[in-house]
């Protein structure tokens, strides 16, 4: 799960390979590097470990280059040290490899067997050698690159350097993202449209199975048989957008507190006076929601967490069936398709590879339609589903999700009272809830000084466990993801009434239980299960608009405001947004790029 970017140009790239790689930090940030060829075609090649910005002191050894290709890695074969780092090199060929080789193995050892010799641990450095192998063959970089992919098994988007051929790159993909840019005097390779934006506006997705040659001057697509095939060139309506901090520490921080502007926009672009406004989904959509019996949620972490909220929601309002899957599984699943089913894809970015093969997946199965609803436009989700709502959030930056989480659980609300319509008459009151969400979430941010405080009580955890019941579940759920992943605490989400049959065992008096608990008709039961942690001297952390008595020091009540139990799961998860980031902060991680992880899973 890596970034590609390229350049193909005779002027100097240098420095637009580095800020192009910079926008791709999302995709993995273990190591980086650049390959580039001079005029000359001679070929230099850096690379770093860490964040991307290491590259920088590296980046004066690519003064001449005009053509080059980069790479940013998130480590999946071989740990994340400068001999995995890409590109690899086969003396006059360099590649980069976005992608999982299956077969690397039996590869390595057909190629260990012709005498090359390897470098790295991963898988991709085979794709070096084997185009190598094929070039030596026919001396011709199409066929050679084409026979490579042949034999390769998974999924791959390569982009190749020849010092055969000056100031040309050539590329392929099968599974996974790569676009060809349209410059002036100057054409690309990118994983995604952001670093080609501040040059060129025009592009093509190159489809599984296709292959390019690109020249500053010219760009060529072909197929497995060499033949050209002539692709419709796309604008993109996006802009180069810079995110800044905006005055906050880290960009967590600031996209817990866009949260605010986001949800009031959504309210104002959407939600009239008493109804939602017409085909908010889509032309037509109104009429499409109104024939679902079914519906099918796919999505992975935080998107999938929204989605199990959107089940609960739409059956309790509807007589809907909805089932929630990861995305991981259902691909791999027998997907009984009932009539009137429709299939709806939840993702940030648009390019989790997981999510993506789960569409490719829907779409060859009876679903009366396919619905993704997503942050980034023009993402290779938003490319393939028929029906598309774009949540305008604005580009998250820190890996983990927040303003994408109730944005996404904002616009399942919409979705649940666009369905609910024809089940009885609760839209005027669905919606005067939803105007609450603006009057409500500034006395949330207002907590932040009590939940700072609070964050030295998990400072020096190993363990955690979080409760919820109804839908404060996922919100439980979500909230155990937040804090695991920035503070590398370990966390388990449960329901409330599930403790009793296991995780009981896990209390002690040193045991943190994070309750989320809203004053509604569940509270009670709720209330039971946290009286059993207190029994064996728990340390608990209450959210809640419920008066219940601070029994002793070892219960800790962060007062949530009162609100309709419909709009509770998008409330409660923002305090806990900001508790896990203070503990983060305690514990000194890297809060916008935790270890290990990478903003956008480009690998199933
Ligand atoms: C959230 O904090 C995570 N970083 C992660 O679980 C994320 O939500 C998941 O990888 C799905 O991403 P997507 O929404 O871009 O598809």
């Amino acid at each position: 799960m890596c970034g590609i970017f390229g350049i193909a140009s005779t002027k100097s790239t240098r420095n637009k390979l580095y800020q192009g790689l910079m926008k791709l930090e999302y995709r993995g940030y273990d190591s980086s590097g650049i390959s580039g060829s001079d005029i000359s075609s001679k070929l230099t090649t850096i690379k770093a470990t860490g964040p991307i910005k290491n590259l920088r002191t590296k980046l004066t050894s690519l003064t001449r280059i005009t053509t080059g290709i980069a790479h940013t890695r998130w480590a999946t074969h071989g740990e994340a040290i400068l001999k995995n780092t890409h590109p690899h090199l086969s003396e006059n060929i360099s590649i980069v490899h976005n992608g999982i080789i299956e077969n690397y193995i039996e590869l390595k050892s057909l190629l260990k067997k012709k005498r090359y010799s390897f470098k790295s641990d991963t898988d991709s450095e085979v794709i070096s050698h084997l185009i190598h192998m094929n070039y030596k063959k026919t001396k011709n970089m199409e066929s050679s690159i084409i026979s490579t992919t042949k034999i390769l098994k998974g999924s791959y988007a390569i982009g190749c350097m020849n010092t055969n051929y000056p100031n040309t790159i050539f590329a392929a993909c099968k599974g996974s993202p790569l676009i060809i840019g349209k410059g002036v005097n100057e054409n690309f390779i990118a994983s995604d449209i952001t670093p080609i934006l501040s040059d060129t506006k025009h592009y093509i997705p190159l489809d599984d199975n296709e292959f390019a040659k690109i020249t500053p001057s010219k760009v060529s697509i072909f197929n497995a048989n060499k033949k050209i095939i002539i692709k419709k060139v796309k604008t993109s309506k996006m802009n180069s957008e810079q995110s800044s901090l905006s005055g906050h520490k880290h960009f967590m921080h600031k996209e817990i507190y866009e949260q605010k502007p986001i949800l009031k926009e959504m309210t104002s672009r959407y939600v009239g006076t008493n109804k939602i406004l017409p085909n908010i989904f889509g032309p037509g959509t109104d009429k499409i929601l109104e024939n679902i019996d079914h519906i099918h949620f796919v999505a992975c972490g935080t998107s999938y967490h929204a989605s199990l909220v959107a089940k609960d929601w739409i059956e309790e309002y509807t007589t809907i069936t909805c089932t929630a899957e990861v995305a991981s599984e259902y691909k791999y699943k027998k997907i009984n398709v009932l009539p009137k089913t429709l299939f709806v894809s939840i993702s940030q970015s648009g390019e989790t590879a997981d999510t993506i093969s789960s569409l490719k997946k829907a779409l060859k199965l009876k679903y009366s339609n396919t619905l993704a609803i997503c942050n980034v436009a023009e993402s290779t989700l938003t490319r393939l589903s028929k029906l598309v709502f774009l949540m305008n959030a604005g580009p998250e930056i820190s890996v983990a999700s927040t303003k994408a989480f109730t944005s996404q659980l904002f616009t399942l609300l919409l979705l649940t009272i666009v369905i609910s319509r024809k089940f009885g008459n609760i839209e005027n009151r669905m919606v005067k809830d939803i105007y609450k969400i603006s009057e409500i979430i500034d006395s949330l941010y207002k907590l932040e000084t009590d939940i700072k405080k609070i964050s030295t009580k998990f400072k020096n955890k190993e363990h955690t466990i979080f409760l919820g019941k109804g839908t404060s579940y996922p919100i439980a759920l979500e909230a155990a993801l937040k804090l695991k992943e920035i503070s590398y605490i370990h966390a388990s989400a449960y329901h409330s009434g599930e403790l009793k049959h296991g995780p009981l065992a896990l209390v002690d008096k040193k045991m943190p239980v994070v309750c989320f608990l809203p004053d509604n008709h569940l509270a009670r039961l709720v209330l039971s299960n946290l009286a059993e942690v207190e029994a064996r001297q728990g340390q608990t952390f209450i959210f809640t608009n419920k008066k219940i008595p601070k029994k002793n020091n070892k219960v800790e009540i962060i007062k949530m405001p009162d609100c309709p139990d419909l709009i509770a799961p998008i409330l409660y998860i923002i305090p806990a947004q900001l508790l896990s980031y203070h503990v983060a902060l305690r514990k000194k991680t890297d809060v916008d790029k935790p270890r290990n992880l990478a903003k956008s899973v480009t690998v199933e």
